[in-house]
């Protein structure tokens, strides 16, 4: 099958893009005004200017496009997309006045999740997942991680893994799975966490990577969650089977968690509203990609990353929207680039780049995603009429600028 998309408006994020940008680079946004894209049996074969397409004649399918946007789709690179229920009676709860701490201290928050998923049939969590998905997706989601963390015992943590499986298999686009076991220490170890600890160690990990339900593993390295040392145990474990770290970092007190997750080779640390300064240097000079979740903030109501800083320190950033029941119910990246925009005071293109490149970068797929370019995977979004350029979609905040999305064709 090969289709050829004419009159692009503008065509943006034209480049190879197998690197993760920093600094001045994050400034640049490639397109092409009045382009052509080709695409071939869901690859992308060539792209140009208008004034350079030579032959209309054997293609399968023409699209005018009539001037439209067209870019990739957004990667999605942190997200707990598999859950039970809402918890929309906390949402009230916070707007009386009560803070996230506040909350999860009387008992909601991450172990309320973990009542409900106990609860829940496998049946009913993938239906539930499998609709939230291709909403994400008509957002212009093409990419997406998803994370276990809201089973907290092996049941129902290897539940959730095997209903993110199953998902990989019906779902249009990529999605790597990600073991969050250590998210919250259930109720019944509070006095005894060590014990929780040896159970993701030693019951629930050997599981995973028999019946390879994970790629990644995380923790949410913080005060009264789990501590650096934890943390560092904890990812030594999960590398023994080959799970490369992503983890919860810096979202409300920085405890040495940054250091341990690049001592572990960490591909992200995500979140990152509190930062010290050895928090910079330690990520000033590593591989490692911070990811940063400002709709958690939005939600929440606490400070945001300080995005700005990072990239005049050369520091990979990347954005994702965190969707989860408790903190950041949104699974609209385009909100996202907003609030990057708005918020963090990143440009448009800043924003733009770390939804994209960096955020395929995030999930290991910059050779499928992330750029306009030659051999890469057709996951595009064309924009509605009403985006004249990339600018607008920060622009037109809260709206869903995708008008389609299109993904393996
Ligand atoms: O990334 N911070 C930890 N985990 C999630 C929130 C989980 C929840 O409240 O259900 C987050 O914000
Ligand atoms: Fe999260």
């Amino acid at each position: 099958m090969r289709k050829l998309y004419k009159n692009i408006g503008q065509l943006v994020q034209t480049r190879e893009g197998k690197n993760k940008l920093r600094g001045e680079e994050m400034n640049l946004l490639p397109y092409i005004n009045n382009a052509f894209l080709i695409i071939n049996n869901g690859k992308i074969e060539n792209f140009g200017s208008m004034s350079q397409l030579i032959d209309e004649k054997s293609f399968d399918e023409i699209i005018d496009v009539k001037g439209k946007v067209i870019m990739p789709t957004w990667t999605d690179s942190h997200t707990h997309l598999v859950f039970a229920a809402s918890r929309v009676n906390e949402f009230v709860d916070k707007i009386n006045g009560l803070s996230y701490e506040e909350i999860a201290a009387k008992g909601g928050g991450i172990l309320n999740s973990a009542k409900k998923m106990e609860e829940i049939e496998e049946g009913e969590l993938l239906k539930n997942a499998k609709i939230l998905l291709n909403e994400a997706i008509k957002y212009g989601t093409g990419a997406i991680e998803i994370k276990s963390g809201y089973g907290l015992s092996k049941n129902a943590e290897l539940k959730m893994l095997r209903v993110i499986k199953q998902l990989k298999e019906y779902s249009p686009i990529p999605i790597k799975a990600t073991f969050l076991g250590a998210h919250a220490v259930p109720a019944k170890f509070k006095q005894n966490k060590k014990a929780y600890i040896e159970i993701l160690i030693n019951e629930i990990l050997p599981v995973i990577a028999e019946e390879k339900l994970a790629d990644y593993i995380d923790v949410f390295c913080e005060k009264n969650y789990f501590t650096s040392d934890e943390t560092d145990k904890i990812l030594q474990e999960g590398a023994k089977y080959g799970l490369k770290p992503k983890i919860h970092a810096n979202q409300f007190t920085s405890i040495g968690c940054i250091e341990k997750a690049i001592k572990n080779k960490a591909v992200s640390v995500d979140h990152l509203e509190v930062m010290k300064n050895t928090d910079f240097s330690a990520l000033e000079n590593s591989n490692t990609i911070a990811t940063l979740l400002p709709g958690c903030s939005f939600f929440i109501d606490i400070p945001y990353a300080p995005a700005r800083k990072m990239i005049e320190k050369d520091i990979a950033i990347s954005l994702a929207t965190d969707f989860n029941p408790g903190s950041t119910p949104t699974f609209n990246m385009n909100f996202i680039i907003s609030l990057a925009c708005i918020k963090q005071k990143l440009t448009p293109e800043q924003a733009i780049n770390a939804a994209t490149v960096n955020a395929a970068a995030a999930l290991e797929l910059s050779e499928e995603t992330g750029s306009i370019a030659k051999g890469k995977k057709a996951n595009i979004m064309i924009m509605k009429p009403y985006i004249k350029s990339y600018k607008e979609i920060p622009y037109y905040f809260g709206t869903n600028p995708v008008e389609q999305t299109i993904v393996s064709q």
